[in-house]
């Protein structure tokens, strides 16, 4: 388990009679448990669960176990916080899109919402026995950050949302040739020559004239003169791994209504992430994944709140953790 938040000497659990005790600063350090298959990881760390429930922290739950709900649920009445439990099951949902861009608006269009989308494919490509990291990864990286980049300013400030169908349209119709930006039937037939065009003429949020002088070169200039290989490549990577997002779990739970979000943890909430990896096996893996990230996203910039939002402890609790580990899980 990983924890971040401010600064505290004070203790979260007495380790002897003599006084000596675990402090919140102990703790953000990161505490792991390791030892063998019934060695007694998840029963010693009951006992810093009770800590950070009884020390009235807010937190994030993995889940590798379905039986890990119920458990969490038994400490969290045990310590008297029943009450501060959320469970993102089925029922649940997190429209990361529309929460990012409420907050951050055609800034967070082009930076964090492009971030957690690179993110989210990141996430997909990892977990899908199919599509194993390559050598020469960085570049596809670089080049799908890219496409993003130039994607999604684009589509905020046509429509004023961003959806991942739209996403999806939008790549896979972009010029193959230099010669399809100036040829009608190809205006006619590309969507994403409508949304730079309705970007251009008529927007719902307004963009820098020199943002989309960049998007509009880069489709039409760079990436039509783009090699084909490569071009294939990074549409069919987006519009494989973002297309886990247009029905099912995914759907459900990030591409619809938003009923939970990261900020509940700084009024004390501790959100169990109910998608037992062991039985909604990638797709769990996946959403757990991006909630963490946008969890640890926003503890990282808390700090730009009031006070009374930067003072409780806040934790990531994860047995089993190497199911749901990630690259800045710290
Ligand atoms: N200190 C201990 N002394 C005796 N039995 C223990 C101790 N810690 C754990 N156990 C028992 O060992 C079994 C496995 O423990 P568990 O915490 O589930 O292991 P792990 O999570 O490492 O697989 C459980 O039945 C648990 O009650
Ligand atoms: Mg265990």
């Amino acid at each position: 388990m990983g924890l971040v938040t401010s600064k505290s000497e004070k203790p979260v659990l007495k380790l002897s009679p003599q006084g000596d005790y675990l402090s919140w600063d102990d703790c953000y350090a990161g505490i792991h448990w390791m030892a063998r298959t019934g060695g007694g990881k998840t029963t010693a760390a009951s006992v810093l669960a009770a800590g950070l429930l009884r020390g009235q922290a807010g937190g994030c739950v993995t889940v590798a176990k379905s039986s890990d709900i119920a458990l969490w649920k038994h400490y969290a009445k045990k310590h008297g916080r029943s009450e501060s439990i959320v469970l993102f099951d089925e029922n649940a949902g997190f429209n990361f899109l529309d929460y990012d861009l409420a907050r951050h608006g055609m800034d967070g269009a082009s930076g964090s919402v492009v971030e957690a989308l690179m993110k989210v494919i990141d996430a997909a490509r990892n977990t899908s026995s199919a599509a194993s990291h390559r050598p020469g990864d960085v570049f596809w990286e670089d080049s799908m950050r890219e496409c993003l980049r130039y994607t999604i300013p684009a589509l905020y400030a046509a429509n004023g949302s961003v959806s991942i169908p739209d996403i999806i349209r939008f790549v896979s119709t972009a010029p193959a040739t230099l010669r399809d930006p100036v040829d009608r039937a190809w205006q006619a037939r590309s969507f994403m020559y409508k949304k730079l065009n309705a970007a251009l003429c008529e927007p719902k949020v307004p963009m820098s004239e020199a943002a989309l002088t960049n998007a509009i070169s880069f489709w039409s200039e760079r990436w039509a003169s783009m090699p084909e290989k490569t071009k294939g490549n990074v549409v069919a990577t987006i519009s494989s791994t973002l297309d886990r997002f247009n029905h099912g779990k995914l759907n459900r739970a990030f591409c619809q209504r938003t009923t939970i979000v990261p900020e509940l943890s700084l009024g004390g909430m501790v959100t169990l992430l109910a998608m037992p990896t062991h039985t909604w096996n990638e797709v769990g893996v996946i959403a757990q994944k991006i909630f963490k990230f946008y969890f640890i996203r926003m503890v990282l910039t808390r700090n730009s709140l009031p006070q009374k939002y930067r003072d409780r402890p806040l934790f990531i609790f994860s047995d089993e953790a190497q199911e749901t580990v990630d690259s800045e899980d710290g």
